[in-house]
């Protein structure tokens, strides 16, 4: 059976190659819930696509964590999310604040990740490359992150958008 069941609070963690649709998934969120790691990286930095950036913006995005945490408000992670390692320090913070963490997969095919990178300014642009390593790494985490510690994991698939969309207007 189809898990949708998100918590509140809950700390929400897409996780998806660039261009699958975390950005748009996440703005079925309200905007202040929504952490977006390009977003601290032009903070940061001026230029939300600057790698060099990532270090520094991921601390700020951790203190702010912590701070909507501390006060129980339910918070999402865009970011591709798709390393071990960096789905370990979310789920520490969630832990320690006693909040649920909700994986929540956005799993487009690779080709139309790919595809999607074609129609964004070379600035933003993610290679191919890189592209299908992270898709890899999504498919490749999918069947363990309950074992990391999240208790629910979702798949925003095609198939399951709909009755996901449902499930969230209801309530
Ligand atoms: N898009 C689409 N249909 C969807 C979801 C997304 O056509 N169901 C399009 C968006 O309009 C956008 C592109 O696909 O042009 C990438 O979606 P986005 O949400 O920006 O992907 P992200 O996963 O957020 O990409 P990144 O990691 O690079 O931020
Ligand atoms: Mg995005």
């Amino acid at each position: 059976p189809l898990d949708t069941t998100i918590p509140d609070p809950a700390l929400i963690v897409l996780i998806g190659a660039a261009g699958s649709g975390k950005s748009t998934w996440a703005s079925t969120w309200p905007s202040t819930q929504v952490l977006e790691l390009d977003q601290f990286r032009a903070m940061v930095s001026d230029d939300a696509g600057d790698q060099t950036a990532t270090v520094s913006a991921a601390a700020v995005l951790h203190s702010v964590l912590e701070a909507r945490l501390a006060r129980k408000r339910t918070t999402v992670i865009d970011a591709t999310n798709t390393e071990a390692h960096v789905r370990a320090g979310l789920l520490d913070v969630a832990r320690s604040y006693g909040v649920p963490a909700v994986a929540f997969l956005v799993s487009t095919p690779a080709d139309v990740c790919v595809q999607r990178q074609a129609s964004r300014s070379p600035a933003r642009a993610v290679p191919a490359d890189v592209v299908r390593r992270q898709h890899a790494e999504a498919a490749a985490a999918a069947p363990h992150l309950h074992d990391e510690g999240f208790a629910h994991v979702l798949c925003a698939d095609r198939t399951h958008r709909l009755e996901l969309l449902l499930r969230r207007v209801s309530g």
